[in-house]
């Protein structure tokens, strides 16, 4: 149950083909370690990388150099920064949870199938999923008029609560949390901040991106400052 992610030596810039192969640097030499039941917030102004960060972690975007390392129970160790796609998606079926800051709405499929999906991915019966997932909605208080509805039309709240109950749905052992309390009102922020607290104490490894000081205080044990990098002169 208890993974340890261990990032280092990160580095990961953009290329805009579009605007004649201007080069963007975005992080130099990034690093990071969380351990079980440790929650790691990632802070730092406006663009200087931490969504990018998390994306790396998540095995979203490649790396330009670095390691990103996955510590197994057993010992053994997967390094995301190397692995092959196919590799990465098993990866984030069984181990890395994640809340972006907006929810990829998918097209008529209803709210409680979208919380479902991670579970049925890892082969539990839908309809068995099902009752987690609604489960999850009501704790965040989702109307349960709206569970059977796609989330299209739900205001940006709503959107958001559907997004944070998919990425608790399953007992990942590591999660990554992009803004997850950006559109909440106070009564929701407190589901999610206790939400967090279950989490860390199951013994899973978070990293968010919390720009709510309240809830950075109350759920990080640890802050980690991602610089912009200095303009090359
Ligand atoms: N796909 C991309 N292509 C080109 N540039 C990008 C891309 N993604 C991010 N960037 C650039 O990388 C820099 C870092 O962006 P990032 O989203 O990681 O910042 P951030 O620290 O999360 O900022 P914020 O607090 O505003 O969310 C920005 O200058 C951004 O313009
Ligand atoms: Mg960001």
């Amino acid at each position: 149950m208890s993974w340890t992610l261990k990032a280092e030596g990160l580095a990961k810039g953009f290329t805009l083909h579009l605007q004649g192969g201007v080069e963007i640097p975005v992080l130099r030499d990034a690093a990071l370690e969380v351990s079980p039941g440790e929650c790691v917030a990632l802070s730092g102004p406006s663009g200087a990388g931490k969504s990018t960060l998390m994306r790396l972690l998540q095995g979203n975007y490649g790396a330009d150099a670095g390691r990103i390392l996955l510590r197994r129970p057993d010992g053994s160790v997967a390094d995301l920064a190397g692995a092959s796609p196919r590799e990465v998606i098993a990866l984030r079926r069984d181990t890395i949870g994640h809340v972006s800051q907006f929810l990829r709405v998918i097209p008529r499929v209803p709210a409680v199938d979208i919380v479902s999906e991670p579970l049925v991915a890892r082969g539990i019966p839908r309809e068995e999923a099902r009752v987690h997932a609604s489960a999850l909605l009501h704790r965040l208080n989702l109307p349960e008029r709206l569970h059977a509805l796609p989330p299209a039309t739900f205001s940006g709240g709503e959107q958001q609560r559907v997004n944070l109950a998919r990425g608790f749905v399953a007992d990942f052992p590591l999660m990554l949390l992009d803004e997850p309390t950006a559109s909440l009102d106070a009564a929701n922020r407190e589901v999610v901040i206790a939400l967090i607290g279950e989490v860390k104490a199951r013994g899973a490894a978070l990293v968010g991106i919390f720009h709510d000081a309240e809830v950075r205080d109350r759920v990080a044990d640890r802050v980690l400052d991602v610089a912009p990098l200095q303009e090359a002169a």
